[in-house]
């Protein structure tokens, strides 16, 4: 793998297909595996804004891996009052041997990786949350048995760090992606506009259509962490786009259900969706761990 995770660009097919078979292989052996591909190794966690999932599951991993996770809340380091990145990225390269940043400007993650002489994981950024769509296309393997030709449909914010990283990845995967959004919030046309891989991705006003034929239908809250001064205006604009019963009706039976989590109940998808025998989202979020470990021994293991 490339020696820094900042967005699925730097993902290889190959990568990708090695990062689903090594998750596989941890989440079938939990708790029996001998090897510790992270032994001896110090990880650093540096986040500014809050998280569940992806903290606990990166710390749980690192640990199970035989590593040692170190976290980190940016307010608390000299970088919160002023340091500069070079300096922070310099100094912690000679103390560890890889650090999850999760942060606001992405710009900050990559200016960190220039100058840090370790590996750099994003772990969520206003523009790019990488981690979370590796775990969403292995749950789509795990569920599908195949990632090309699958047909996903994202509704709401789409020009969210999900949306970003989902056009990317079902590029990468194969998959063909329909970004639901009115126009204010339509799909970064740079990202629209890249060749990785032999999947597709589609900008779509009409939310019934944009699931009529999807595999799974995909969202993500309405007001990212950074953006809660939008908070009116993108609830006015992207309530057509729930994830509703309704809507369900308009796709076809084996439609499955996806949500990053936290998910806010009510906005951007219903209760009763969420809780539906549809969803997956749980198994999605548990996914989070099985994959960050593999995306871990990989860029970090003995034989890297
Ligand atoms: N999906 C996700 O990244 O969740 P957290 O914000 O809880 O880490
Ligand atoms: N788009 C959301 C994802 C949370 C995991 C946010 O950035 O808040």
């Amino acid at each position: 793998m490339h020696q820094d995770l900042l967005t699925i660009e730097e993902v290889t097919k190959q990568d990708l297909y090695e990062i689903i078979k090594l998750a596989a292989v941890y989440k079938r052996s939990r708790g029996t595996m001998k090897e510790k591909p992270l032994d001896g190794k110090s990880i650093g966690m540096i986040f500014a804004k809050s998280s569940t999932r992806t903290r606990v599951s990166f710390e749980v991993g690192i640990r199970e891996l035989g590593g040692f996770s170190i976290f980190l809340e940016e307010s608390k380091l000299q970088v919160g009052r002023g340091e500069t990145i070079p300096d922070t990225a310099r100094v912690l390269s000679r103390y560890l041997h890889a650090v999850i940043i999760r942060t606001y400007k992405h710009e900050e993650v990559v200016e960190f990786a220039k100058y840090a002489h370790i590996p750099v994981i994003n772990a969520l950024t206003d523009e790019y949350h990488p981690c979370q769509t590796l775990a969403d296309i292995f749950t789509i393997y795990e569920f599908s048995e195949k990632l090309e030709g699958i047909k996903i449909a994202y509704l709401g914010d789409g020009q969210s760090n999900m949306a970003n990283s989902l056009i990317l990845g079902a590029k990468l995967a194969g998959m063909e992606l329909t970004i639901c959004a009115p126009e204010e919030f339509k799909p970064r046309q740079d990202l629209m506009g890249k060749s990785l891989g032999t999947g597709s991705a589609v900008w779509e006003i009409d939310p019934k259509k944009a699931v009529a034929q999807a595999d799974y239908i995909y969202t993500d809250v309405w007001v990212s962490m950074g953006f809660e001064e939008e908070a009116k205006k993108r609830v006015k604009m992207l309530t057509p786009y729930q994830v509703n019963m309704e809507l369900l009706s308009a796709a076809g039976p084996e439609t499955r259900i996806l949500h990053c989590l936290p998910a806010h109940r009510g906005e951007e998808i219903t209760d009763d969706v969420l809780e539906s025998k549809r969803s997956i989202v749980f198994d999605e979020a548990e996914n989070r761990l099985h994959v960050q470990k593999a995306i871990l021994a990989l860029m970090l293991g003995e034989k890297n």
